[in-house]
């Protein structure tokens, strides 16, 4: 599921993941990524972005639609809706997330910027099991990056994004063997 530039997508099918499907809420780069790596790619576009934004309707179709194609796991790579309580209920602790942050600090769309702007050395990426909670849920892998001097919200948001391709493939991957083994995910 994405929504951006989808190099955490990429990173997703670098490793090998059985993806059956790429879901996207808008037109953007992660549906010509699916498409060169011939995975089939399924726009649920968002046409409303305001505040009376239906967010179970949408999170039903989403879903209904990912039950269609068998989907076991949902794996989140930059995924711009927050999704209500009929995603959560159809897929119980199999929707993965990875956050730009080292959870429980910085939550939220801006996890980047928040960072720098508390003046923090340190920050870094959370993959974790996405829950109705924003940003909470049960947390698999972090890793710590140095804010460096002179760092902009782009150049540290691209330095933290270089350690997700890596930590979250490898997070997945573990889970799905874990899923596979019938063991608990931690
Ligand atoms: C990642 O930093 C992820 O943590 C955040 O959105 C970004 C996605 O990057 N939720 P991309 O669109 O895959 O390049």
């Amino acid at each position: 599921m994405a929504s951006g530039t989808g190099t955490i997508l990429e990173s997703l099918i670098g490793a090998g993941i059985p993806l059956a499907l790429v879901m996207v809420d808008r037109h953007c780069r992660a549906e010509e990524v699916a498409q060169a790596a011939g995975i089939e790619c399924y726009p649920l576009i968002r046409a409303d972005f305001s505040p009376s934004f239906d967010r179970e309707g949408y999170s039903k179709l989403l879903a209904e639609k990912l039950g269609e194609y068998g989907i076991e796991l949902v794996v989140m790579a930059g995924f711009g809706t927050i999704l209500g309580a009929s995603a959560h209920d159809a897929f119980p602790g199999r929707i993965l997330n990875t956050h730009p942050a080292l959870l429980p600090a910085f939550k939220g769309w801006h996890a980047v910027r928040d960072a720098l702007d508390a003046g923090v050395k340190v920050t870094g990426c959370t993959v974790h099991v996405a829950t109705l909670e924003v940003d909470e849920g049960l947390i698999l892998a972090q890793e710590a990056v140095p804010v460096l001097e002179g760092d902009d919200e782009s150049s540290l948001h691209e330095r933290i994004k270089a350690v997700e391709r890596r930590l979250y493939p490898q997070t997945v991957l573990h889970v799905v063997e874990r899923l596979q083994n019938g063991e608990p995910l931690a």
